[in-house]
């Protein structure tokens, strides 16, 4: 049977990684900054009545936006935007 070696394998899948990486690392911002500006600005994450009052009902509210887009983002995404708008607005 033929062994790779680790080494070799390790430099097989470096440049596989860096290529991989970038795509993964979609920060929160920049898929707010991409998708969620065609309703509201991100006055309503600031507005004295706004509806979202916790960390769940952040992420109920993210998901619905991102439904109604037709969107079809993963848990991980939707994780992503939750953690920039709480980060930056909601601090929960
Ligand atoms: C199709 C139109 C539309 C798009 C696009 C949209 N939203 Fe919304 N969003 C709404 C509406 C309508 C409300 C409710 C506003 C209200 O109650 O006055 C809302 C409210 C919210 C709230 C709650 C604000 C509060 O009061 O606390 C959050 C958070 C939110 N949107 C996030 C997002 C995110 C993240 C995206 C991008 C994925 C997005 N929205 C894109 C329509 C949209």
């Amino acid at each position: 049977m033929n062994r790779i070696s680790p080494l070799r394998a390790a430099l097989f899948a470096l440049p596989l990684l860096t290529i991989a990486l970038p795509a993964a690392a979609d920060s929160g911002e920049d898929m707010v900054e991409a998708n969620c500006k065609a309703c509201h600005d991100s006055s309503v994450y600031t507005r004295e009545n706004r509806r979202v009052k916790d960390i769940a009902g952040l992420q109920k509210q993210v998901r619905r936006c991102e439904q109604s887009l037709g969107l079809t983002w993963f848990d991980e995404d939707v994780d992503a935007v939750v953690n920039y708008l709480n980060v930056n607005y909601y601090k929960f």
